[in-house]
């Protein structure tokens, strides 16, 4: 078994963030997210991972490299052509992965259980496909597998007015090699990309075995700034930091709940850090009320402030001054400061193009 892990595509709806940084390295409980994917495949004891990336992307390399640190072996395979849709992302992957079954992993999904029991069932059971698939509360958002009374999928609709189960199909795949014959007779949809959910609907209408199992835990698409606050949140809450304190609190802090805090970092002042949160290394936190569901990034500098349910990313300054900060998104470098030194008073914004700001 090898793995195709996913870490292109456009990320129109994490702007302006992605302008900048990979979706996939946005961090989350202070680790970029694609770290996360690699644990649960080196976990699988799988160790041939083709990472999927731009034409020209060289940051997602940056940050993982040969995937050595995971016990992996990885190797970047470029989208030729730009990212045209998931569907097009195997076609491309289809030298690499020759004749042997592979996991293909979405980058942007978490989940918190390990993935080994899809990969036994589809080994198990001689699938040509499993799907995974995870109880949600809004299935028109996602592909939806109509599901028979014997337990068979008869097909999957993509974002149904009216759904016919509560399950949306995953971003965890597992394929045999004759998923490729599917893209033969695949063509493009409106939007103009190949589209996983058709390569689904052409194997089970051509009689192919496609199985499927439920994702039990916790699972996650981060494609949205709150489907990133709710995944840090979960990663906060049931995994990822150690609850380490490796910085200096001063006396008169507060920590209350499950609070990490990198080494090299300073809180002091009157400070209550309410966790779940982490704080990362080098930051300075004086006179603020941190938490919970918080992460901040690496060389921080908050004061005086209220932060709550919150990703701020690294290199950071915010003294917002009585303006409580809640379910944000703060890009890396970002300033926040009061204004009530300079006239006319007001709100004074420097943003780029596509920020939003809720007043
Ligand atoms: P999506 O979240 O569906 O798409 P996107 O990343 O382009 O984001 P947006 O809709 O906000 O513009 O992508 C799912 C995963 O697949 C994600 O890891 C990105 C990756 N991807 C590629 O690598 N190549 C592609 O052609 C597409 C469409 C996605």
């Amino acid at each position: 078994m090898q793995a195709l892990l996913t870490a292109g595509g456009h990320g129109t709806r994490l702007r302006p963030i992605t302008y900048t940084l990979n979706k996939h390295l946005i961090p989350l409980a202070n680790k970029p997210m694609i770290f996360y994917a690699l644990e649960k495949i080196a976990e699988a004891n799988i160790k041939d991972v083709f990472i999927n990336v731009n034409p020209g992307d060289k940051e997602i390399f940056q940050a993982v490299g040969n995937g050595k640190r995971w016990g992996l072996n990885v190797k970047y395979i470029e989208q030729t052509g730009g990212p045209k849709g998931l569907a097009h992302i195997l076609k491309i992957a289809q030298p690499y992965l020759g004749d042997e079954s592979f996991i293909f992993y979405l980058g942007d999904n978490l989940i918190f259980s390990s993935i080994n029991k899809f990969v036994e069932k589809f080994e198990r059971e001689k699938y040509h496909s499993l799907l995974t698939l995870s109880k949600v509360k809004d299935p028109q958002r996602f592909g939806v597998p109509e599901i028979s009374k014997d337990g068979k999928i008869l097909r999957v609709e993509e974002k149904p007015k009216n759904p016919k189960s509560n399950f949306a199909v995953t971003g965890i795949y597992i394929y045999s090699p004759e998923v490729f014959r599917a893209l033969e007779h695949i063509k493009p949809s409106f939007r103009g990309e190949l589209e996983i959910s058709d390569v689904h609907t052409w194997l089970i209408n051509n009689g192919y075995n496609i199985g499927y199992e439920e994702i039990t835990g916790w699972w996650k698409d981060t494609g949205r700034p709150e489907d990133l606050l709710e995944g840090n949140d979960l990663l906060l809450r049931y995994s990822g930091p150690n609850g380490k304190i490796e910085g200096k609190v001063e006396r008169g802090v507060i920590l209350d709940g499950k609070v990490t805090i990198g080494k090299g970092s300073k809180v002091f002042g009157k400070t209550i850090i309410k966790g779940p949160a982490i704080i990362g290394k080098n930051c300075q936190i004086k006179n603020s009320f941190i938490g919970p569901n918080t992460s901040i990034g690496d060389n921080a500098r908050i004061s005086e402030s209220e932060i709550e349910r919150s990703i701020i990313l690294a290199n950071s300054f915010i003294k917002s001054a009585g303006k409580k900060i809640t379910n944000s998104l703060i890009g890396e470098g970002a300033r926040i400061i009061p204004n009530f030194e300079s006239l006319p008073s007001g709100h004074r914004l420097i943003i780029g193009k596509d920020s939003q700001i809720e007043l």
